[in-house]
């Protein structure tokens, strides 16, 4: 059965004749997206022999295997194709996700749409687009089992992404430009505009426990100041 997080994925896909799903794994998704009709071809990529071969074995046994091309690659690198509409990106770490769609700018600008749910560094994946001038249309937060994901819907319309020497320290110098930034913009890019307050109250919990931890173990150093810092932006957040 599909999980939570990967049917809400798929409602926010739109009508498409070609999509790539990146680090497809198991192909579910793939799949899924064929079957309610959000796809008439996929591009099932991914960068590991077994997770293709599984969702190589998964798609031929849900009879869909004339709608969905598996493809070995590492992000969109093998695409050559000029008709995809559009792709998505789930279950993987922020930086990895925006290198992803930085390796392939040439193929940005023909992109109309993105869905990206990615497991880290959120305040840099929606800072990161903005420079880019990559629009979120819609981002949503929800809670699947114990645990809670973003989902963000991204609109390609006069994206704009630089060459830069150093992608790796262009995110460096990113976050630096995140820490130097005054309360209520760390909170706005680190939780999004309309965040859950279920999800920032779980946030604040886990920082003030491990606050208390630290003092309890004795520690002052700057990561205390970091702790705090969390702290003071999860309470903006959950009051504006
Ligand atoms: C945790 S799984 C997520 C699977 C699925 N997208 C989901 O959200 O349930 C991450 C998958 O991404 C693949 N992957 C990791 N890095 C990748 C890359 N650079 N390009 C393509 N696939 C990648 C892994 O092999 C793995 O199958």
């Amino acid at each position: 059965m599909l999980s939570e997080r990967l049917k809400t994925i798929a409602s926010m896909v739109p009508e498409s004749d070609t999509l790539a799903d990146v680090g497809c794994d198991h192909g579910f998704l793939s799949i899924e997206l064929v079957k309610i009709g959000r796809a008439k071809h996929v591009l099932a990529m991914d960068i590991n022999e077994g997770p293709l071969e599984k969702a190589k074995q998964n798609i031929a046994m849900s009879g869909c295997s004339d709608q969905i091309t598996c493809l070995l690659s590492d992000g969109l690198n093998v695409v050559t194709t000029t008709k995809l509409d559009g792709f998505i990106i789930a279950g993987m770490g922020g930086r990895l996700g925006l290198k992803i769609v930085y390796d392939r700018r040439d193929l940005m600008p023909l992109m109309k749409w993105a869905i990206i749910s990615l497991q880290s560094e959120l305040d840099l994946v929606r800072l990161v687009l903005d420079e880019w001038n990559i629009k979120v249309i819609s981002d949503i937060t929800l809670k699947d089992g114990k645990k809670f994901y973003t989902v963000l819907k991204l609109d390609f319309e006069g994206v704009n992404i630089k060459d830069c020497d150093d992608i790796e320290k262009f995110f460096d110098e990113m976050n630096d430009k995140l820490s130097s930034m005054d309360v209520s913009h760390k909170a706005l890019y680190r939780y999004g505009s309309a965040s859950s307050k279920e999800y920032i109250l779980s946030e604040l919990q886990r920082y003030e426990s491990i606050k208390k931890d630290m003092i309890n173990k004795g520690i002052t150093d700057l990561r205390v100041n970091e702790v705090t810092d969390d702290i003071a932006i999860c309470k903006f957040a959950l009051h504006n």
